[in-house]
């Protein structure tokens, strides 16, 4: 039996992940009726009883107060019976050929579009290469279907969710004018400001927003690696041309730029490129060879004697993220190249990680993988040697540089 359709009713597949829980969170205390349809049992279980699956900074205070009235989470695809908006933040990861792989994202939407009534309207959010949103549209189309189609794509950092779903402007696109009035009156509930443009166009701006940000932490990690390979301290470099000089001022710090998105972004627009991205192929080197350099650095240190910790091993600081972090990329190289690698963190369930204590006492070298807010103020011993990409402990700095500039005849000022 086909349920009565309410106007208000959201249905977000994919509503447990990163991008679907905070968005359904802010939609259902703005009064939408939201329902979060995961195919993740113990992910829609967690939501259900108040809880976050993940660290979300604000998301669990909203959730225990919208659960139960204006928010569920299900696995039941019924709930797209009674959808007036669908909104698919389903994955859209890359392949091991770094291809972008869009089967899941296709299995889905023909899933759920046996369930989805005439006239709604299904929002595209995930992240998707350039032309995947005509594709879709065509197909539903082609079905002859009576569906809208938007595409409008998430940009928020993860952790600052809560805080940016209501602040950022919305990108919204779509083909036909009621799908993009539709679309501009869903989002502009919770945020201030729309931008409207064509879907191609609102694929590249979402490819573009990521593949800018990880080309920033790339020419930062390459210039980091250029400095400490001389044996010169990176950071007394970074603050004197940051310092009052304003043309610097977006110039970052160095660290791993990892983490699900940025470095499957800059694949999706090389891809889509026909591999022509050269800026995103260097970037992609830089940033991926940054764990390698720092084990090129440390074997300077007689690294096959020493006792390796990796402090952190989220994608990034208070993050229970693991995914593609590159902490398990230096956590691989260590166990190949030292004695021992001893990994922690705080936030993250892995059963192969120790204790901070354990992971401090008992290593002779110490990386900051992941600097996290209670990293700040750690106590560690002087005789450790730290390397501190982040820059992280200022008053650290150097130790294992310094160390190396030594060994392999550089010179360091201090
Ligand atoms: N994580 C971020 O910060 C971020 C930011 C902007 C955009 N994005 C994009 O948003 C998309 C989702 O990313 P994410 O980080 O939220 O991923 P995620 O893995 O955290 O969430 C995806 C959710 O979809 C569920 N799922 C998978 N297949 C499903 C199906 N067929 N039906 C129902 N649910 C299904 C999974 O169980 C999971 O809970 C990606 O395209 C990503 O690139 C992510």
């Amino acid at each position: 039996m086909v349920e009565q359709k309410n106007s208000n009713n959201v249905v977000i597949v994919g509503g447990c992940g990163h991008v679907g829980l905070p968005l359904g969170i802010v939609l259902a205390s703005q009064g939408w009726s939201v329902a979060l349809l995961d195919i993740d049992a113990t992910k829609v279980e967690t939501v259900n009883s108040g809880r976050m699956p993940f660290r979300e900074e604000g998301a669990e205070t909203v959730l225990k107060q919208v659960l139960g009235t204006t928010l569920k989470a299900t696995l039941d695809p019924a709930c797209l019976r009674s959808a007036a908006v669908v909104i698919s933040v389903v994955g859209t990861p890359v392949d091991r050929h770094l291809n972008p792989t869009v089967n899941e994202l296709y299995g889905s939407v023909d899933n759920i579009l046996q369930y989805i009534n005439d006239g709604a309207l299904l929002v595209l959010r995930s992240t998707v290469s350039p032309g995947i949103t005509r594709v879709i549209y065509e197909r539903i189309k082609l079905l002859g279907r009576d569906i809208d189609i938007a595409f409008c794509p998430e940009r928020i950092a993860e952790g600052n969710a809560m805080e940016e779903l209501v602040k950022l402007p919305q990108i919204v696109s779509a083909f036909e004018p009621r799908a993009l009035r539709r679309s501009r009156e869903l989002f502009i509930t919770i945020v201030p400001t729309i931008i409207e443009l064509s879907p191609l166009e609102a694929e590249l701006a979402k490819l573009f927003t990521n593949s800018w940000r990880y080309l920033n932490f790339a020419i930062s990690n390459q210039f980091y690696m250029l400095a400490e390979s001389c044996g010169l301290d990176f950071y007394r470099i970074y603050e004197a041309v940051t310092r009052e000089y304003p043309r610097m001022r977006s110039f970052a710090r160095a660290g791993f730029a990892a983490g699900p998105c940025l470095l499957k972004d800059t694949l999706q627009l090389s891809a889509f490129s026909g591999n022509n991205f050269f800026l995103g192929h260097a970037a992609m080197l830089v940033n991926e060879g940054l764990p390698n350099f720092i084990i090129t650095q440390l074997r300077s240190l007689d690294l096959a004697t020493k006792t390796v910790a990796i402090l952190g091993m989220a994608f990034k600081g208070d993050s229970d993220d693991k995914r593609d972090s590159l902490s398990y990329k230096l956590m691989k190289l260590l166990l190949i190249e030292a004695k021992e690698a001893l990994c922690t963190d705080p936030y993250v369930p892995d059963p192969r990680l120790v204790s901070l204590e354990e992971a401090i006492s008992r290593s002779d070298i110490i990386v900051l993988g992941t600097p996290h807010s209670v990293y700040r103020d750690l106590y560690i011993p002087p005789e450790k040697t730290v390397v501190d990409i982040w820059n992280y402990w200022p008053e650290r700095r150097g130790n294992a540089a310094a160390a190396t500039a030594e060994a392999v005849g550089g010179t360091r000022r201090s």
